[in-house]
């Protein structure tokens, strides 16, 4: 079927170009990289928050509203009888020309109507909190334009769950104050709150709003505000209920004139003793101050030119150049930038996930780190740091921890058996890229207590314990509540309909409910582990979990094999999941990529058998299905995977997450071929083509699942953005196809390639040194014959580190 477009890459610009408003559903981007962020769809829906999407949340969006993507920024230009937005959402007016440039921390939308040009630039300048609107109109017809321009936010009343629920004392607490151009909104300011938010234009202003319901009017709605319609601002203050900031503004514009208007919604927070200036006034020093910092068109480009230096910078620390455009602009470009992205929000903030429910993930963001160590070390560094002070003594640990706060989420617990492993996932990534070893040394807390500390190392250590101390009767790794696969509850019995199958009892006594995917990992984690013991020293330490690593990788090639797969896990009462036994789900993908990551049996013959039945039973169109057949009944004894109908999520769905698991394990065991063929399913820049009505979501990132082969519909795509799945797909990537591995003493070279693959070039910054690497594989799929560093013959796969720029020549 020919499939519509709704847009294209352009690279030179490192932009998303969307050329048709109605995307098949919004696709966003996000502002912001260290404190203030904002959520940006191509219609300029979304929503802005300081640090916290759940607690600083600073102005409201609606989520699962009718039509989606309900509230946002938005810019109403009244021209004649014809209002507009450049972003054609709320108002829907037909546009002459329509364009919004997905960039880097940016978006750019631009409208045209009747001979007026309304160009927007949305960006969060570095470093500062707030949001840069600018907005430029020019005039391209060849009369004088005499417009209104209304400006629109709705301020969140800060906590966006309790702003959703608690109508009887939201709609009392709403205050707002009005200085000059600039709207400051104060709710509970007047108590414990020590922060406020305002929204501000560079420009004189003819009026304002700050009461919705007498702005848009009781029954209209965002698409038709009454005071647009009429060209009216009322000049409201709002008093309760629910506070906006509008701004109005009437602009002449001359034939072929244009004008800039700074707009600005700024955060700001007080100490406790300098809050008023005067009985409940807020103190606006630091709003002046934040203001005068970017209150013309020449502040604003410099801060905008900055921010994209900022990411020149970022992203020239890996690039590739192979000859295939769509394999360089997700290197390049988009895989990179979505790292940077699910770093930063874990799986708190996206159009799928509403803010308030999740906050930074214990295994999430160790692996998102692992996507992401490159571009910030010191940023990666205090984050592991961050992940091990919620872990307990016993190497267990919350599974979620509030940014805001950095404290354990107590509403969604604990008792997730994989999640101690990830911490030496991103602990030895982080020094592998850094060679900084001085973080073992840190002193770290427990569940954030202060004078608990323990080294970092000593994390590690119980976190390898807590799997060797809570092993089952087969010897294998007990699941708990869950492994990564959240929704294998094992010891979670639910006939309750009102309970989570995340926080319902977690029956631990007498279970036998083991977890192939954690033995893989531990496999895998182990290894670095030991290798991480034997670097600084620790060599009884080191020998100690060899011993571990060797007795799993016993256990699972004696309790874990099936014949031509590894099993997934066994039950609380220690029944086979994953087997030819079962009636379905035969086969899972989790334990078929760590146990192959781990190459448990490869000299048996396990490994490749186990990729062949990947492919056999689990790859389909769109990439490969979690587990297969689907379930297609609800299974009390294994919780919320048999919840989903068949081919969604963790039922059969293609979680893209894992599919480099596999990947991986290909390329550890030489299938080029296949190693590619898996990849570029779930590439987006190859799914693009093909699917941009199909795949709904965002063609320049990953999505964390489509659906499977046993879905309604194959091949759609669901909550995209915040994933693991970009940085598993830029460790598989970069580390293991096209094979730049940081290693502890320099750079390690061994790429998998399918045969057909031409010479390529990576430029690779890495500590105080610049490689230029040139790769020739002649047709081969792996195996490196020889390098030269500079002209000189290397010894082994392993370029040794040394500041300065380097030459490698590497053939296959
Ligand atoms: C969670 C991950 C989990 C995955 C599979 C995601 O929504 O964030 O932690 O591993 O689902 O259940």
């Amino acid at each position: 079927m020919e499939q519509k477009r709704y847009g294209h890459f352009d690279d030179q610009h490192r932009e998303y170009v969307i050329t048709d408003p109605q995307t098949p559903w919004p696709w966003i981007n996000y502002l912001g990289n260290e404190d203030f962020f904002s959520l940006i769809s191509n219609t300029a829906g979304g929503y802005s928050f300081y640090k916290d999407a759940k607690f600083r949340r600073i102005t409201r969006y609606r989520y699962n509203n009718v039509p989606m993507d309900n509230g946002g920024r938005y810019f109403y230009i009244k021209d004649g009888d014809t209002v507009w937005n450049p972003g054609w959402k709320p108002c829907k007016t037909p546009l002459d020309f329509y364009e919004c440039r997905h960039g880097m921390s940016y978006t750019r939308i631009t409208g045209r109507k009747n001979g007026v040009e309304a160009s927007v630039l949305f960006f969060v300048p570095l470093k500062k909190w707030c949001e840069v609107q600018k907005l430029t109109l020019k005039n391209e017809s060849n009369e004088v334009k005499q417009l209104k321009l209304f400006s629109f936010e709705e301020w969140c009343l800060w906590n966006a769950a309790t702003d959703m629920e608690n109508f009887q004392r939201n709609f009392s607490t709403g205050e707002v104050e009005i200085e000059g151009s600039t709207i400051y909104h104060k709710t509970e300011y007047r108590e414990r709150r020590n922060h406020y938010a305002f929204y501000h234009v560079n420009t004189e202003i003819q009026g304002f709003d700050t009461d919705r319901e007498t702005f848009v009017g009781l029954y209209n709605e965002f698409a038709d505000p009454q005071a647009v319609i009429e060209g009216k601002p009322r000049n409201s203050h709002a008093h309760g209920w629910s506070p906006i900031a509008s701004h109005y503004i009437e602009v002449t514009l001359n034939p072929g004139e244009s004008k800039d208007f700074i707009f600005l919604l700024g955060y700001i927070e007080n100490e406790q003793d300098e809050k008023f200036s005067a009985p409940q006034v807020i103190n606006k020093k630091k709003a002046h101050a934040l203001i005068a910092e970017l209150d013309t068109t020449e502040k604003v480009d410099r801060a905008f030119d900055v921010l994209c230096a900022y990411w020149d910078t970022l992203l020239n620390i890996y690039k590739v150049k192979s000859g295939n455009d769509k394999l360089d602009r997700m290197v390049n470009i988009w895989n990179q930038y979505q790292c940077m992205v699910t770093f930063n929000f874990s799986r708190s903030a996206s159009f799928f996930e509403s803010g308030v429910g999740r906050g930074m993930g214990f295994r999430d963001s160790n692996q998102d780190l692992v996507g992401f160590v490159h571009q910030i070390p010191p940023r990666a560094r205090q984050r592991i740091i961050d992940i091990a002070s919620t872990q307990f003594p016993d190497g267990g640990c919350y599974h979620q921890y509030q940014p805001l706060t950095k404290r354990g989420n107590n509403d969604i617990g604990g008792g997730f058996n994989d999640d101690p492993c990830w911490l030496i996932f991103g602990t030895v990534a982080y020094i592998k890229e850094t060679g900084d070893f001085t973080i073992l040394d840190e002193m770290v807390p427990f569940d954030n207590q202060p004078g608990t500390e323990v080294t970092l190392f000593e994390h590690l250590k119980i976190s390898m314990d807590h799997v060797i101390k809570n092993l089952g009767p087969h010897m294998l790794p007990l699941i708990g509540r869950a492994d990564w696969n959240d929704c294998l509850n094992l010891n979670c019995f639910s006939w309750d309909p009102n309970e989570s199958f995340q926080t319902t009892e977690n029956v631990s006594e007498g279970t036998k409910a083991e977890s192939l995917m954690i033995a893989g990992l531990f496999v895998v984690t182990g290894k670095d582990y030991v290798a991480l013991c034997q670097k600084i020293g620790k060599t009884d330490e080191a020998a100690r979990m060899q011993q571990a690593v060797d007795a799993m990788i016993d256990a699972v090639k004696k309790h874990g094999w099936d014949g031509e797969w590894y099993l997934r896990a066994y039950d609380f009462y220690g029944r086979k999941i994953g087997s030819n036994e079962c009636d379905e789900a035969k086969i899972f993908i989790e334990s078929q990529g760590w146990c192959t990551m781990a190459e448990i049996g490869a000299e048996d013959g396990m490994v490749a058998k186990s990729l062949d039945s990947c492919k056999k039973y689990l790859e389909c169109e769109h990439g490969m299905v979690l587990n297969n057949p689907a379930f297609t009944k609800y299974i009390y004894e294994y919780g919320e995977i048999s919840s989903y109908p068949e081919g969604y999520k963790e039922n059969a769905g293609i979680f893209c997450h894992n599919n480099p698991w596999v990947i991986i394990g290909e390329c550890l065991a030489g299938r080029g071929n296949d190693a590619w063929s898996h990849y570029a399913k779930i590439l987006p820049s190859y799914v693009e083509e093909k699917y941009q009505t199909l795949h709904k979501v965002e063609p320049y990132v990953n999505c964390q699942m489509v659906a499977g082969k046993d879905a309604y519909k194959p091949g759609e795509g669901k909550n995209s953005w915040l994933t693991g799945t970009a940085a598993w797909m830029w460790y598989t990537v970069s580390e293991f196809i096209l094979g730049i591995k940081p290693d502890y003493d320099g750079i390690r070279i061994d790429p998998c390639l399918p045969e057909t693959a031409g010479d390529y070039t990576v430029q690779r910054k890495f500590r105080e040194a610049d490689y230029d690497i040139t790769i020739h594989p002649n047709g081969s799929q792996k195996g490196v014959k020889s390098i030269t560093l500079d002209g000189q013959p290397v010894t082994g796969t392993v370029i040794p580190y040394t500041p300065g720029h380097h030459t490698v020549e590497v053939t296959m």
